[in-house]
């Protein structure tokens, strides 16, 4: 499979959502990656359910919404309405995984499970047939701009390996520091979906900045 492009709107011009929006649009990026943050999960607190259904209605491609909220299960058919498409929940933020996974996907939206640097890919194994997605942190989650973290090669190595037996159809998502520097490296290890928000959005011409992650 060609690989994914998602850029993370954390990184956009929040007072000019919608031209952010429609540069997505026009790139060739493949779909959005929406941070939300709830101040407890992580340090920072980004924007809710009002802000996705606004930008839903200017969107053309699919909402990959990436929750750092604890307790996520209270909120599935929120995020769904609001205008998700694969809805991603922490392992570390959900006691009763298996249940939300299960909750997510009878809501109609395609599951992710995000790990952060410190948790082990190999924990996610009795729950790898369930789930469509896994987002490896490659930098602790909470704000944009971080380094890269070294370690993710070897967790997407391992990760891969291990889809290959049980989910052959995974989309393995990189998410944090991902550059031109490491995405070739990245895809070649195993991931199939980058995401990247400082790197687009601070770049003098995001949608070539899209372009050039898309063509490695
Ligand atoms: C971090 C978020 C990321 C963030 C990535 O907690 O999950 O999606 O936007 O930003 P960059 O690409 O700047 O590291
Ligand atoms: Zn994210």
């Amino acid at each position: 499979m060609k690989h994914l492009v998602a850029p993370s709107i954390l990184s956009a011009d929040f007072a000019n959502l919608q031209q952010e929006i429609e540069m997505v649009n026009n790139s060739e990026a493949d779909w959005f990656h929406i941070d939300v943050m709830d101040g407890n999960f992580v340090p920072n607190i980004t924007f809710g359910m009002p802000v996705i259904k606004a930008m839903k209605k200017h969107a053309n491609k699919p909402f990959d919404v990436h929750l750092m909220i604890e307790k996520p299960e209270r909120y599935i058919n929120d995020f769904k309405e609001a205008g998700a498409d694969i809805l991603t929940v922490h392992y570390e933020a959900s006691t009763h995984l298996h249940r939300t996974i299960q909750q997510i996907k009878e809501a109609g939206m395609k599951a992710g499970v995000a790990i952060n640097p410190h948790t082990s890919v190999f924990l996610l194994e009795d729950i790898l047939s369930e789930i469509d997605l896994v987002t490896i942190m490659s930098v602790n989650p909470g704000f944009g701009g971080q380094k890269f973290i070294e370690n993710t090669f070897v967790k997407v190595e391992d990760l891969k390996e291990m889809a290959e037996e049980i989910n052959p159809n995974l989309y393995i998502e990189i998410d944090g520091g991902v550059t031109n520097a490491n995405a070739y490296d990245l895809v070649e290890a195993g991931a199939n979906v980058l995401v990247a928000g400082s790197f687009v959005f601070n770049s003098k011409n995001p949608v070539d900045t899209i372009k050039d992650l898309k063509h490695l």
